[in-house]
């Protein structure tokens, strides 16, 4: 099981804080809702004033649900009230596995100590919705409210395609209540924002909200415009289930009337298969159509359920065992714009630091300043972001109800920050917005020199930003052309270093020491350039350099910040051409045929070699020793049997890193992509594979283990049959 999964507070603070939001928004409801208040509001007060501290003192606490980051009041329904005709109950939680272990053993021995079969399910991080369908037909379609009475919204939630006006149920149930919950889907919540936006309406602050927001509109023509979705999870009052015996049967029977129930339920029969299913969710949580929070457990056994009964609140024979929240409010205090590798400026938030995901988080790539516009966050707003495990955190939106007032747009500035160049799109057509200076630019400079010192470029561990920003504005690089070039005697130019990054910075402390370092008497004398000499790290840039000399082309070309050329697109190059001298003198039709390439990467190949100073780092390149030919070309030397399919490999293989797989991949003709799609010919999976495997099987992809992937290379596809996907 992933450990990483169950990150984030204590759950004893997340019981606490439940704890405290539980009674506030209960007391707000009875205030506002029922106007009947259960707590003075010195009391209120008091409570708010101790979710404010927790939340302070454990800010990943601080998510877009708490109290703590509503404004005021509940609003007041525009809709009728609707009396459910049963009570829609809540969940209580458990936040480790431990507890939910604790719940599981705790909940059998209720039941007398016999074996237990659960019932596993996502809990759909969306609106929960109670359906009445009396003789088949849709009656009414309210929303939970708090509990007992909730809002008739019945023309917004007959707007929901996925919802049928009248079951295929034969003979219909007199009365039954079908319990649920809407969603919006994730993939459609930039487009909404970015339309309510260029229509000057608020936007959502993520994909929840648009749910409610979408399905709580006083005209049902505009909800019928928004993608809604919704999947049942259980039924109220009913005159059916008498021949129902497992809660997992309703789904079926709800399921065969025609109405959405998810297809990911599982029924497990211990402890440790519950822990897993909430492991695999909790690591796959973002390969679904929609947001979850958590997983729902539940007493299969519809008498069981009956034995144990329910709380005033919950049921017994339930639990949700929530995942740490992704999603949480900062302040966005300003939009600063950075300058990539090939030029791209690109707008990034600076954020008041928050703790999301068992990180912090301060900044967050807005791509571009139309994706600034769609997103509709202005700089001051409260905004909500989301760090999705070990992915790259976002801003999903602003939460326009807290504006002040003092918020402004972002304008995108004109000229770089880094060399004050003016900026453009390329074309009149791009989003991306350039600097054109590429030669001399010192942020692209810098960038370029860390990118084809990362791993999947000539993987020179020492030359991080720090390294090239030194050796930039000493001047003993003036740009990636001389880089084989340097010698110890360059290197050790420390004053050169030392008062440049002096003046530059006023800082000197943080650069003086990143090649160099103050002699000592057992320095050779040789080696001593006023007082200063080689410093581990000066040593071992040197040394890795002479090793960098040797790696295979593909990895030279992925250096050279050729716009479109990566990983994949090197290795075609490499495995076709076999030498940069062929790659250089190639026509944008000869590139353009390699699988692999094509037009658009093509024409950005030609476009680079045909720039002076361009064929200038090549050429330095080589005299300095840096391989330039895979020899001997060893498309020749293995037979093609992998030609023309596209592989991706994922998770860790036993007899081949990574590379090394790719590598075995295009020698025998094959390709190497990095993301799955239909186009994909075979999935290879190692441990630890992840959504990739997921996605293959999804869209039915083979996916295939090490050694049927070892078969396959010495024998190509006949005969390989694919094993199956992650659920093994
Ligand atoms: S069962 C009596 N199953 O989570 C049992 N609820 O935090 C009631 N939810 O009020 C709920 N997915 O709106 C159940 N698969 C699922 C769910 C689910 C989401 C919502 C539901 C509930 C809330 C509790």
């Amino acid at each position: 099981m992933n450990a990483a999964v169950f990150q984030g507070p204590d759950p004893a603070v997340r019981h606490a804080w439940n704890d405290l939001v539980q009674r506030i928004v209960e007391a707000q409801q009875a205030y506002y809702g029922n106007d009947a208040p259960i707590l003075s509001d010195a009391a209120y007060d008091s409570l708010m004033g101790e979710l404010i501290d927790l939340e302070r003192a454990h800010p990943g606490l601080r998510t877009p649900d708490s109290p703590t980051q509503r404004v005021g009041a509940p609003k007041m329904t525009d809709f009728a009230s609707f009396t459910h005709p049963s009570q829609m109950l809540s969940l209580d939680n458990v936040f480790s596995p431990t507890e939910l272990a604790d719940w599981m053993h705790r909940t059998q021995a209720a039941l007398g100590g016999e074996p237990v079969n659960w019932l596993c399910e996502l809990k759909i991080d969306g609106l929960a919705v109670n359906l009445v369908y009396r003789d088949g037909r849709l009656v009414t379609g309210a929303t939970r409210g708090d509990g007992r009475v909730g809002e008739d919204i019945t023309p917004n939630v007959r707007t929901i395609r996925d919802l049928p006006g009248v079951l295929t149920a034969d003979p219909a149930p007199r009365e039954i209540e079908v319990r649920g919950e809407v969603f919006f889907p994730t993939a459609a919540f930039g487009d909404l924002n970015a339309s309510l936006v260029a229509d000057k309406k608020a936007p959502f602050a993520n994909p929840r909200n648009a749910a409610a927001g979408s399905l709580r509109q006083k005209n049902p023509a505009i909800t019928a415009t928004r993608p809604l979705h919704m999947l049942v999870h259980g039924i109220g009052v009913h005159n059916e289930a008498g021949t129902m015996i497992r809660q997992s049967q309703t789904y079926e029977l709800l399921g065969s009337w025609g109405l959405p129930t998810a297809t990911t339920f599982r029924v497990l029969n211990s402890v440790g298969a519950v822990l897993d299913f909430v492991a695999y969710h909790g690591e796959h949580r973002h390969d679904l159509a929609h947001d979850i929070d958590g997983i729902v457990v539940k007493v299969d056994d519809l008498a069981a359920q009956q034995r144990l009964g329910n709380t005033s609140r919950a049921p017994r024979w339930a639990i949700a065992y929530k995942y740490p929240p992704e999603e949480v409010n900062t302040k966005l205090l300003g939009i600063e714009v950075g300058v990539g590798r090939t030029g791209r400026v690109t707008p990034f938030a600076v954020m008041e630091p928050v703790l999301v995901a068992g990180s912090t988080v301060a900044r967050a790539t807005l791509h571009n300043p139309t994706e600034v516009a769609r997103k509709g966050v202005l700089i001051g707003d409260t905004v909500v972001i989301r760090k999705a495990g070990d992915v790259i955190p976002e801003v999903l939106g602003p939460v326009v109800g807290l504006r002040d007032g003092t918020e402004h747009a972002f304008v995108m500035p004109g000229h770089c920050p880094s060399c004050g160049a003016e900026l453009r799109p390329e074309k009149e057509s791009d989003k991306d917005i350039r600097c054109p200076n590429a030669r001399s630019c010192p942020d692209q400079l810098v960038e370029r020199l860390v990118g084809l010192a990362a791993r999947d470029g000539l993987d020179i561990e020492v030359l991080g930003e720090k390294g090239a920003r030194a050796l930039l504005s000493s001047k003993v690089l003036d740009n990636e052309a001389g880089l084989f070039d340097l010698t110890a005697d360059d290197l050790v130019e420390a004053d050169l270093i030392r008062r440049q990054l002096t003046d530059e910075s006023g800082d000197e402390e943080k650069f003086q020491y990143v090649f160099t370092r103050a002699a000592k008497k057992s320095d050779p004398p040789e080696m001593v350039r006023e007082g200063r000499v080689l410093s581990v790290n000066g040593a071992k840039l040197l040394a890795n350099l002479e090793t960098a000399k040797t790696q295979p082309l593909w990895r030279v070309i992925n250096s050279l910040s050729i716009r479109h050329v990566g990983p994949v697109a090197a290795r075609a190059l490499a495995g076709a051409l076999g030498s940069m001298a062929v790659i250089r003198e190639a026509s944008v039709e000869e590139l353009a045929r390699i699988e692999g390439v094509g037009e658009i990467i093509a024409e950005a190949i030609v476009e680079w070699f045909a720039e002076p100073w361009h064929r200038d780092i090549v050429e330095r390149w080589a005299q300095a020793g840096v391989r330039m030919a895979d020899a001997p070309p060893q498309t020749e030397a293995r037979p093609q049997t992998l030609a023309g399919l596209t592989f991706v490999v994922t998770g860790t293989l036993e007899g081949f890193t990574r590379d090394d797989a790719k590598d075995a991949i295009v020698v025998r003709g094959g390709r190497a992509a990095g993301s799955v799609s239909r186009k994909t010919d075979y999935v290879v999976v190692g441990a630890g594979a992840g959504s990739k495997a997921t996605k293959a099987a999804e869209l039915g992809v083979p996916v295939i283990d090490e050694e049927a992937f070892r078969r396959l290379l010495e024998s190509g596809p006949s005969g390989v049959e694919s094993v199956s996907g992650p659920d093994r």
